[in-house]
């Protein structure tokens, strides 16, 4: 099965699509179990050391660009994973830019998946940045999406179309609205929830980190290997196993950076711990307060999605994956 993932150079496309590779098979659009023969990234950027696997095809293009999306999503193909986005802060920033990728790249991509030989399972990243503002204390599966960002709005719409065109049955679709991603490796990215990574990666590594909210700040946050899991998970459930709305608020679990720095402290010691300093700033602020920190997620743990125990274990998987060795 030809399978394709947008935003395959990013981190968590690659992450994807490494555990793809490894798995090797997908269920196929009628749910048997599919060998993957081919595996197509697209992404406008990619890092220099890339995995070379003859499954493999690496596609450099703009997701908004029809002639690019016409050659990647041919046909035949049976999977899409719709990870390309230009993410909260750069969206905020520059709405044009938002507006081209994260909402026009993802009605070019549905246009082109209708095409497809038979409707393909579109799995798509969503945020819980659909929520925002006036929010209860802890949000639901009926919270109603009321999006403060551009980033936001652009998601739901995202959603929302992925519903519809399931509804008439011209994609197989899945949409997963992720906590914050907590530690993303690597370098510092444009997303306003960039501090929650690099309050702990930073730190661990021997650099000091700048924090921009107040330790009390929660973060709704979930690990790169359980979103990953949960990426392949939502594709292969059965269609009959998603609601109308086709789109679930995956599990997380709520950590303040207080938290997150005394976890940093349990395994690393008070040294790593102190390499964070507060410093307030104001915009992101402003993104970081419209949302949500706390969820209730029945459907999504009924449906068998799972989040992190606690903050110590992502702590200790991200020190493992990515073989940190720890500046103490
Ligand atoms: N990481 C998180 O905390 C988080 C939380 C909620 C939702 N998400 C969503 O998950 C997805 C993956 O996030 P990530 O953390 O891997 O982000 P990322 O920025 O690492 O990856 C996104 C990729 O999209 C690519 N891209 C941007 N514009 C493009 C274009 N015009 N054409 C093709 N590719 C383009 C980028 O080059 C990048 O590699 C995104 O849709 C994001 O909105 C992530």
């Amino acid at each position: 099965m030809r399978v394709v993932i947008t935003g395959g150079g990013g981190f968590l496309g690659l992450k994807l699509a490494k555990a793809l590779l490894a798995r090797g098979a997908l269920a196929a659009p009628d749910g048997s179990e599919t060998s993957l023969s081919n595996l197509v990234l697209l992404d406008a950027a990619y890092p220099e050391s890339m995995p070379t696997d003859a499954r493999l095809e690496v596609v450099r293009g703009d997701v908004s660009d029809a002639t690019t999306i016409e050659r990647v999503v041919t046909p035949g193909t049976g999977a899409i994973f719709h990870l390309a986005a230009v993410v909260s802060g750069a969206a905020e920033a520059d709405f044009d830019l938002g507006d081209r990728v994260n909402l026009e790249g993802t009605r070019r991509l549905l246009a082109q998946a209708r095409r497809c030989a038979r409707p393909p399972r579109f799995v798509f990243a969503s945020s819980v940045a659909a929520f925002g503002g006036d929010l209860p204390p802890v949000l639901d599966d009926a919270t109603t999406p009321t999006p403060q960002t551009s980033y936001g709005t652009q998601k739901v719409i995202g959603e929302y179309l992925v519903a519809d065109m399931s509804r008439k049955g011209f994609i197989d679709g899945r949409a997963l609205r992720l906590p914050t991603i907590v530690v993303r490796a690597g370098k510092p990215n444009a997303a306003a929830s960039s501090f929650a990574s690099g309050v702990i990666r930073e730190p661990l590594n021997g650099v000091e980190s700048v924090c921009p909210v107040a330790p009390e700040t929660g973060v709704w946050l979930l690990s790169p290997k359980r979103v990953t899991q949960a990426f392949v998970y939502a594709h292969d459930l059965a269609a009959s196993a998603w609601p109308t709305t086709r789109t679930v608020n995956l599990p997380g679990i709520t950590v303040s950076v207080a938290e997150m720095l005394e976890g940093l402290r349990r395994i690393a010691g008070a040294s790593v711990a102190r390499r964070v300093r507060f410093e307030a700033d104001a915009r992101v602020q402003a993104i970081v307060k419209t949302w949500p920190s706390r969820l209730k997620t029945p459907r999504a743990l009924d449906m068998g999605f799972r989040a992190d125990p606690d903050i110590d274990s992502v702590i200790r998987d991200y020190i493992a994956d990515e073989k940190i060795d720890v500046v103490s």
